[in-house]
């Protein structure tokens, strides 16, 4: 075991906090390769930590993204902030949550950065920050709410794209995301006519023009 991967012994009494060495991780993700390699392919992780599996993710689905869109920076953007916007994390300790939404804004923006250098838009930057606010959650993931001042039940956005350049946001609070697997007998999809789990939003909002979703404050 590498020694940056226990902190310190209180962390893993408290918290059961071993982090998982850059080996492991590669060799796990490599067991569902092409999800990793699909830019909107959602994971979520319940235990993130500061993101040794998330920030992998996040690297390989840029490497997709670079390959088929490095060409044009408009579009880079657009599915860069989509693979952003798929993936996922809670974790019970604030400052892993902020260590994995900064480690994760760094792997965007060393991209971002090397690709694109001066051009880069800080209204971009920006759109990637907010969502990575939203989608790693200081929460615990045993009561399904956050931590802190006011635990609420924890909610997380769904970005889907719309015509292009447009990214719509639901909201689906976890439990009731969940509630799928208490109902197992209702399948997610069907091509039957079987009545399917759909699950209900807490809140939809309109389409926006991606850049501007963190102008707009959702
Ligand atoms: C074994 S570590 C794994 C961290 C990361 N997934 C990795 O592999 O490097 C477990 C993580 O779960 C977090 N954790 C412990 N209890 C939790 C809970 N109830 N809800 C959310 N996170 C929790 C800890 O803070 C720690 O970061």
């Amino acid at each position: 075991m590498e020694a940056a991967q226990v902190r310190t012994k209180k962390r893993v009494s408290d918290h059961g906090e071993v982090l998982t060495g850059q080996r492991e991780v590669s060799a796990m993700l490599d067991l569902v390769k092409q999800e990793t390699e699909r830019i909107d392919s959602r994971f979520l992780e319940p235990a993130c930590g500061d993101g040794n599996f998330l920030s992998v993710i996040l690297e390989r689905k840029l490497v997709v993204v670079e390959r088929r869109y490095g060409k044009s920076q408009l579009d880079f953007e657009r599915y860069a902030v989509l693979a952003v916007s798929s993936i996922y994390g809670i974790d019970i300790l604030s400052d892993n949550v902020r260590d994995c939404r900064r480690r994760l804004f760094e792997v965007f923006e060393a991209n971002y950065a090397r690709l694109f250098k001066a051009a880069g838009k800080n209204d971009c930057r920006e759109a990637v920050r907010f969502i990575l606010e939203r989608n790693i959650v200081w929460g615990d993931a045993l009561t399904l709410r956050t931590v802190g001042e006011k635990p609420s039940y924890i909610v997380f956005s769904e970005w889907s794209p719309v015509n292009g350049s447009m990214l719509k946001r639901r909201d689906f609070t976890f439990h009731g995301l969940l509630a799928h697997e208490r109902m197992k007998e209702l399948p997610l999809f069907s091509d039957l006519g079987e009545n399917v789990f759909i699950p209900t939003p807490e809140r939809e909002y309109p389409p926006v023009h991606f850049m501007e979703i963190a102008r707009v404050g959702h």
